[in-house]
């Protein structure tokens, strides 16, 4: 575990509450399972603003923080999730697309269903670090789930 690439490799994404009012719940969670990704954890919340700071910490100084947080602990809930396989955490942020959607592949979530910065649908990891980080803080380690997938017979 802990190296890039690795099949044990896990990312954080969280379905924000755009997201979440929009309907693009499954269809966003299907990206990741039909990719190959096995799913380890998920849970619906609204994040307390504790929780919503402390995840977005290192953009505390930035203009759009606070905004930021009183989003995504407005009422509606979030997803959160563990993503767990090969590269999951580069993977992830290609299938959630560049962080403005003006800017996002087509291909990818945000750049099918968002156009707006501030309502861009999708949070994941953007390194090891932070994905450990993330789980961490979202995730008790009794709510992540050990399984093999019946598709991942090259594990
Ligand atoms: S930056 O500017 O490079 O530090 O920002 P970036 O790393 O690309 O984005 C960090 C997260 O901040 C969110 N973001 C915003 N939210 C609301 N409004 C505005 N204007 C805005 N700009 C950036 C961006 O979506 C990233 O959030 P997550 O949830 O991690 O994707």
């Amino acid at each position: 575990a802990g190296e890039k690439g690795k099949a044990s490799e896990r990312s954080f994404v969280m379905i924000k509450p755009d997201g979440v009012s929009r309907q693009l719940v499954g269809k966003i969670i299907t990206r990741f399972e039909e990719r190959g990704y096995k799913l380890v954890a998920v849970k619906s919340l609204t994040p307390s603003p504790a929780l919503a700071k402390e995840h977005y910490i290192d953009l505390a100084s930035r203009p759009f923080y606070k905004g930021l947080v009183d989003y995504i602990t407005s009422g509606t809930p979030v997803v959160a999730m563990v993503w767990e396989g090969k590269d999951v955490i580069r993977q992830g942020r290609r299938i959630v697309g560049a962080t403005n959607p003006q800017e996002s592949d087509p291909g990818s979530v945000r750049g099918q269903y968002a156009v707006s910065v501030g309502r861009n649908l999708i949070h994941a990891s953007d390194s090891f670090d932070s994905a450990s980080k993330e789980i961490e803080l979202w995730f008790a380690e009794s709510e992540l789930a050990e399984y093999k997938p019946t598709t991942w017979d090259w594990v």
